[in-house]
């Protein structure tokens, strides 16, 4: 959460600052601020609400400067207010910070630094920091860069830091632990800093990842130099960009989550881009090729994620368990780093993360690995931290996802894990040759049908304006449609605000039935394949007492037509791949009902696409 981005070099730094910071909106958005440097003088606007309201602050102030810092802010101290919202000065307002993470042994630091006379304005733990490395700056007469490394000794938390200092107006310093960050190297040694690569991409393609507890210290027109907290030189590794600028554009869209819906026939075929050959029934993970006999080998797989990416992780577990017979669990990533898991050397624990950069999940692997358990990520942002902690990993290739609310990002990750399962069991021989190539078939055919089932959506459409006033929604599913249901009830309750419950369809009647009403909405997963009887007994109970059915089915069914009130009808699909289609209406009723409420779908209020905080 939080997005950082800096800028130091010949050009003016407010445009690109503020560009950047539109980009990094996905990463919080209640408050934003930047701080530049000119003729010696620090100037720093910051203002409540979205960047735009920053803009039509500074647009009548000077914004000169060729070096700035600009955040925009997800509150974890203190509320979302003018005050709050970084930069923040140093006591003697001769430095400026952004800072994403959270300092935790902020408020011991602050009874210190308040006992040696400094003030503090916000309620930060960002503020403090700024004031320790004056602190020590003052009182030890070191260097600034010094000044910071001794302050990050004496810090406990993350922090993704950029720091400027009106009498060194040529130098900025960063600094990383735990939340990414990212220094892009332009012409002539003008630097680029951001939270992820999308402000720099247009500048320059040649970046270095920090790790946790490096400095870099960014002089314009000089290499970039790196140490750690322990004071040791680094060298820089320097790698090449690989993401291009119109993915993280809404090319014609009226907004990014609409346009990520639309793009999955293609981000799933990305997915499965160079893996799958038919010819000769074959699939092969190249990342993982070094771990696949660990896999094959291993007596439990854990799968940790947090959000949507952990209704992909319970499409997984039903994936890995139906086709390789090992035994899979599915972890909260939150829960599982502090509940004393039991994780052996034998076990293989799979995390899947979006963004790559989720506290929580980055957590839970490095709590994994240190009892050597073998690691496996699916991540989406290639060079993201979850991407480097793991012991190996396939990306998901589903492109940059902005949209706060994740869409294809889901489909992707469900579309490795099923090619992971498939290429597991054909080589541990869990599941037959023919069956093993029937099933590669119509993976591949996947996004085709994705692309028929697309057209549907003039009727998603009209059906959500029906429902676009209700206060509640059910979803009902079963087996692989019972984490779908899981999701469709979190995309509504994300971007529209409306309460939605998510449940498998039998546990209806353990509790949910004594909410139906007519004025209940129950979206019904109720394909051909699944469990299709049982489903359809639901939906009788469900009609019995006056619910109103959507039902999500496939093309040509008759039994629930009869029933339901609505119908969506999808492409004829293997039981097991059907979330990669079932989902997708869900998207678009949840996107549809969203817009029609006038929320704003990109941006949903409270929320972060990265959470980088526990
Ligand atoms: C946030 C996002 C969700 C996402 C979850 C996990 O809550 O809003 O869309 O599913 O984090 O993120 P990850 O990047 O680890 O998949």
């Amino acid at each position: 959460m939080c997005g950082i981005v800096a800028y130091i070099g010949e050009k003016q730094a407010y445009p690109i600052l503020i560009k950047g910071l539109k980009r990094l909106e996905y990463r919080g958005y209640d408050s934003s601020g930047v701080a530049l440097i000119a003729k010696g003088v620090i100037h720093l606007y910051k203002k409540q609400g979205k960047v735009i309201e920053l803009e039509n602050l500074a647009s009548s102030q000077n914004t000169l400067g060729t070096v700035g810092i600009g955040h925009t802010r997800w509150a974890t101290h203190g509320l979302p207010n003018d005050v709050n919202a970084h930069p923040h000065y140093s006591g003697s307002e001769n430095l400026a910070i952004i800072h994403n993470g959270i300092i935790e042994n902020y408020a011991s630091l602050k009874e210190g630094l308040k006992l040696r006379g400094h003030l503090f304005k916000s309620e930060t733990d960002t503020e403090v920091l700024i004031h320790l490395i004056e602190d020590i700056q003052q009182n030890t007469h070191v260097d600034l860069t010094e000044a910071v490394r001794m302050a990050l000794n004496k810090v406990v938390g993350a922090y993704a830091i950029v720091i400027i200092d009106k009498n060194n107006p040529d130098t900025l310093i960063a600094a990383k632990k735990s939340s990414p960050l990212v220094i892009g190297i332009g012409e002539n040694n003008e630097f680029y800093v951001a939270s992820d690569a999308t402000p720099i991409i247009e500048y320059t393609r040649n970046v270095v990842y920090l790790e946790d507890e490096q400095i870099a210290i960014l002089t314009k027109g000089k290499e970039i130099e790196l140490k750690n907290i322990k004071n040791q030189h680094i060298t820089p590794y320097i790698q090449e960009l690989e993401m291009q600028l119109e993915a993280i554009e809404k090319g014609g869209y009226e907004h990014f989550m609409l346009k990520e819906i639309y793009e999955q026939p293609v981000s799933i075929r990305n997915s499965m881009r160079g893996r799958i050959d038919l010819n000769k029934g074959i699939v092969s993970l190249g990342g993982i090729r070094d771990y696949e006999q660990k896999i094959i080998n291993a007596e439990r797989i854990i799968i940790v994620a947090c959000g949507t990416s952990w209704h992909a992780g319970l499409v997984g577990e039903y994936l890995l368990e139906d086709l390789t017979r090992i035994p899979v669990e599915v972890e909260y990533a939150s829960e599982f780093r502090y509940r004393n898991p039991i994780i052996r050397e034998s076990d293989v624990v799979i995390a899947i993360s979006q963004s790559g950069e989720t506290a929580d999940t980055l957590a839970a692997i490095k709590l994994a690995k240190e009892k050597g358990a073998t690691i496996i990520g699916i991540c989406n942002v290639v060079g993201s931290t979850i991407s480097r902690e793991t012991h190996a990993g396939s990306y998901t290739h589903a492109g940059p996802e902005i949209g706060v609310a994740s869409t294809k990002a889901f489909t992707s990750q469900v579309t490795v894990l099923s090619l992971l399962a498939l290429s597991i069991a054909h080589k541990k021989g869990t599941i037959s040759e023919s069956k093993f190539r029937s099933l590669l078939i119509e993976l591949n055919s996947i996004p085709e049908k994705v692309e028929q089932l697309l057209a549907s959506d003039i009727q998603v459409k009209h059906i959500s304006s029906i429902f676009k006033d209700a206060t509640n929604f059910l979803y009902l599913g079963r087996g692989y449609n019972f984490p779908v249901a899981l999701e469709g009830a979190l995309k509504l309750k994300e971007i529209s605000y409306i309460h939605a419950e998510g449940y498998p369809a039998a546990e209806m009647k353990h509790g949910p039935i004594a909410l139906i009403d007519s004025n209940m909405p129950v979206v019904v997963i109720a394909t051909k394949k699944g469990n299709y009887e049982k489903v359809v007994s639901n939906i009788e109970e469900v009609k019995a007492r006056n619910g109103k059915i959507i039902a999500i089915v496939t093309k040509g069914d008759v039994d629930v037509k009869a029933i339901a009130d609505y119908v969506i009808e999808i492409p004829e699909v293997e039981d097991l791949f059907s979330p990669l289609l079932t989902s997708i209406p869900l998207q678009l009723l949840s996107y549809h009902i969203a817009v029609m409420r006038g929320c704003n779908v990109d941006q949903p209020r409270n929320l972060a696409k990265s959470v980088t905080v526990e």
